[in-house]
């Protein structure tokens, strides 16, 4: 069973991923979440993370807060995708369990201090800045953590962000860099493999056939969400980035991938945020990261549907 903490900025395609966690309990264990800034100011992110716990009947999740803004760059956030409070099209109530008065860089150091090394995987799906934060205050975390899967990142694809760049990476770049020269293992989801998963037409209907509370709120934050794609790309569809990382955690068949050296540009202003990989291995450098290339999105959506109709 795969032991975890979920670093994330809900964002509908974050909320996915957290039930699809919470619906995994065999394969899952949700050590806590923690909620940064990204598709939304913190003060809704965490809002957000907590209403997704209970929605998915899990008041019980300890929910943290951590840094409201990137390490050097200003806030940018994305309400052209994910609506103002960051998680629009359904209307949840506001959540009754509590925010954890710890903060979330903080309960990561902690976590990965007090479990027994190499047991403990970050998931992070927004853009990384409790994550490096958290590697720059305590450097022998890094020894501890069994691995990184996170979603994140651009190569043949294009950006959603800038050409070349993709949300998470650009909104903190500096973040993902020193993420990926910890020597940490690192798998990435980046838009290559993510944009394989789309919200189709289809998959939407089987959505909607989820009974209860779980399928209706999941089919009105992923119709606000394929909105966007749909308009702008002309897409059946929007993009599940974020379920990717917990799909792969339950059943890794589902993706294929290479291992290769991927860096991250900081200092460009016309190629900010862009994810170098060198998937040909161009050069010597070290091959820290197993980047995702392919997914079968039926076999996912048959997973997603699966396990979501157990909340
Ligand atoms: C990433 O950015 C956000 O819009 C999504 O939640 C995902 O984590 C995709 O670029
Ligand atoms: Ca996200």
């Amino acid at each position: 069973r795969e032991r975890i903490i979920i670093d994330t900025d809900p964002g509908q395609d974050d909320a996915v991923a957290m039930m699809l966690a919470f619906a995994s309990p065999e394969e899952i264990e949700v050590l806590g979440v923690t909620a940064v800034a990204g598709n939304a100011p913190l003060a809704h992110t965490e809002i957000n993370a907590r209403k997704i716990c209970e929605l998915s009947g899990r008041p019980d999740v300890k929910v943290f807060a951590g840094c409201d803004r990137p390490l050097f760059l200003d806030l940018h956030t994305a309400p052209e995708v994910h609506g103002d409070t960051g998680l629009d099209g359904p209307d949840l109530p506001p959540p009754t369990m509590p925010l954890q008065a710890q903060h979330a860089v903080d309960f990561i150091i902690d976590t990965l201090r007090a479990e027994p090394a190499g047991t403990v995987t970050l998931c992070p799906l927004g853009p990384l800045t409790n994550i490096a934060t958290a590697l720059t205050r305590a450097p022998d975390i890094a020894a501890r953590i069994k691995r990184i899967v996170l979603m994140g990142g651009a190569q043949v694809e294009g950006g959603n962000s800038s050409p070349v760049a993709e949300f998470n990476i650009f909104v903190d770049p500096h973040a993902a860099q020193i993420v990926l020269k910890s020597g940490i293992d690192i798998v990435m989801f980046s838009m290559d493999v993510t944009h394989q998963v789309l919200t189709a037409q289809r998959q939407m209907d089987r959505v909607r056939a989820i009974p209860g509370a779980v399928g209706r709120v999941t089919y009105e934050m992923l119709d606000f969400y394929r909105q966007y794609d749909e308009a702008k790309y002309g897409t059946d569809g929007g993009p599940l980035h974020d379920p990717c990382v917990i799909a792969w955690l339950i059943k890794p068949d589902l993706f294929q991938g290479k291992q290769v050296n991927v860096e991250v540009e900081t200092a460009s202003p016309l190629t900010i945020g862009q994810t170098v990989v060198d998937r040909w291995c161009i050069t010597q450098r070290p091959k820290n990261v197993f980047f995702m290339l392919n997914a079968d999105a039926d076999g996912f959506f048959d997973l997603l549907i699966e396990r979501l109709g157990r909340l």
